[in-house]
């Protein structure tokens, strides 16, 4: 696929089909992300790979964030709301969930290379999925529920996990939304 075509392909992806992925679709993901560019090349990022029984312990923790959501309910709206109330206990049913980390930052221009950093890793491995057919969605919601994701996922202490990615086959096709047009200043 043409990389603007993967660019224009992709988007968020709630609901998955039951297919699990195989080995080489999941390194190819990890290749992906791992050839993004990062500030100084210190490529901050650690991906933890849920699948099996980890992948069922994320859903019974992410059902616990689910209660932070009633801040969102004038936003979401009563249908909005019990769709994310769904969504976050079961996580769009996605075959594997992949926790992404990096180190915690101890200066303001550490935090944000490190973000900075991990967001192109993340944004290389969506637009891979979405090369290989898969869908994917990057929930940093997840935020409600860190420490115990990070217990779950084995991050080693010093780090901080800052997204879930969902990947799977999708089993929804998701209405695009509209780009905003008016983003860029050109100054000569
Ligand atoms: C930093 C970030 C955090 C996000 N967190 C969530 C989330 O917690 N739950 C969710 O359903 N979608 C989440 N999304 C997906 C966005 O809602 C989605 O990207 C946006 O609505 C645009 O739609 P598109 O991805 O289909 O283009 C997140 C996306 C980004 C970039």
């Amino acid at each position: 696929m043409e990389t603007m075509d993967a660019i224009r392909r992709r988007h968020s992806v709630r609901l998955f089909g039951p297919a699990p992925l195989l080995d080489e679709q999941i390194e190819r993901l990890i290749e992906a992300a791992a050839a993004a560019p990062s500030a100084c090349n210190s490529q901050p990022w650690r991906f933890h790979v849920a699948t099996g029984m980890v992948r069922d312990r994320v859903n019974e923790i992410m059902a616990l964030s689910t209660v932070h959501l009633s801040e969102y309910v004038e936003i979401l709206g009563p249908e909005g709301f019990e769709h994310a109330q769904e969504f976050y206990a079961n996580l769009g049913h996605a075959p594997i969930v992949i926790a992404c980390s990096l180190p915690s930052a101890n200066t303001e221009l550490d935090r944000i290379n490190g973000y900075v950093s991990v967001v192109a890793a993340i944004e290389n491995m969506l637009l891979a999925a979405t090369d290989m057919g898969l869908g994917s969605c990057n929930v940093t919601f997840s935020f409600w529920v860190r420490d115990q994701l990070r217990e779950t996922f084995e991050v080693p202490d010093g780090r901080e996990v800052v997204s879930l990615i969902l990947i799977g086959h999708p089993a929804e096709t998701p209405a695009a939304p509209r780009h905003r047009q008016d983003i860029a200043t050109i100054l000569e």
